[in-house]
């Protein structure tokens, strides 16, 4: 079979000129021969569509002296630190993407095909996303965070440091949450003798179901409290996961103080107010 031409390919998925084909080939989207399953098709236009998002707010970020830099929490195989390399950092000529993983392997493969790409502004570093925070080899700040499905906690963990590193932008897709809802279920007993809205997580599905809620509902007021406006969207094309909620939190420096009552109020509510101090450190 004929091989498919470089803008045959291009045109066939929709590609911005100048997009590495040899990257797509490493991140196993393209065959060496330029084809393209389904599962790969869809998986690309996912991550571009995120690219996208992310594009725009990288486009705010003053120019000079090394910027923009990107943190990319819990980022896994880096789809979405080369994509955006690939298509914005490269032609920029500055900035740096930094991605955060606790699996040394995936971070060994990342810095070995970032190395055969001659993607030199991209680090890699094996830390968790709250070792991050502290860590020497990350700059005192960072522009934008992403933690796309960045596992249970670690989202709380981006949020800090973004919060540290003085972020103007973070992009959040939360996973799986398992830390609120196991507070709500030691608290459960209390909270039926005390309240008919307990009824609300009852049953242990709904205990998880609402964690997951509540635990975003806090993030998004945290944020809030800590001097960011917040969005809340759902990530389209992201159909194939139950994890498609975007919050994007753009720095203002005014910190909401009706946020930080109403997430106090929150914890009140649910019983509990222990969370405050490991969590939502800092609030007025
Ligand atoms: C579901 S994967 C998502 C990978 C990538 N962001 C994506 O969307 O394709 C979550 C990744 O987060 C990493 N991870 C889990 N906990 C972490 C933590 N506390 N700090 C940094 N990375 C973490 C896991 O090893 C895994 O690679």
């Amino acid at each position: 079979m004929k091989a498919a031409s470089k803008s045959d390919v291009h045109a066939d998925l929709g590609l911005q000129p100048g997009q590495s084909l040899a990257l797509l080939q490493e991140l196993h989207i393209l065959t060496r021969e330029g084809r393209i399953n389904q599962d790969s098709r869809r998986k690309l236009k996912q991550v571009y569509h995120l690219y996208q998002f992310i594009e725009k707010l990288l486009l705010e970020v003053p120019a000079g002296e090394g910027h923009p830099t990107l943190a990319d929490h819990g980022a896994g195989k880096s789809y979405l630190g080369f994509i955006l390399y690939d298509l914005f950092f490269r032609a920029r000529g500055e900035g740096h993407i930094y991605g955060i993983e606790t699996r040394a392997e995936l971070v060994e493969k990342s810095r070995a095909l970032a190395a055969r790409l001659g993607f030199d502004r991209m680090s890699f570093l094996h830390l968790s996303a709250a070792e991050a925070a502290d860590a020497a080899q990350l700059p005192a700040e960072v522009d934008v965070v992403t933690a796309l499905h960045a596992c249970d906690t670690a989202t709380d963990d981006a949020i800090a440091f973004g919060l540290r590193k003085n972020a103007r932008f973070m992009v959040l897709v939360p996973c799986c949450q398992a830390e609120v809802a196991g507070w709500l279920r030691e608290q459960k007993a209390m909270a039926l003798a005390r309240t008919p809205l307990s009824e609300l997580w009852r049953h242990p599905l709904h205990t998880r179901e609402l964690g997951s809620q509540v635990t975003n509902v806090l993030r998004c007021l945290y944020l809030e409290a800590m001097g960011y406006q917040v969005t809340v969207t759902e990530l389209v094309g992201w159909e194939h996961s139950m994890k498609n909620e975007l919050i994007l939190a753009r720095r203002t420096g005014q910190r909401k103080r009706t946020a930080a009552e109403r997430l106090r109020a929150i914890l009140r509510e649910f019983g509990i107010e222990e969370m405050e101090a490991r969590r939502f450190p800092g609030l007025s």
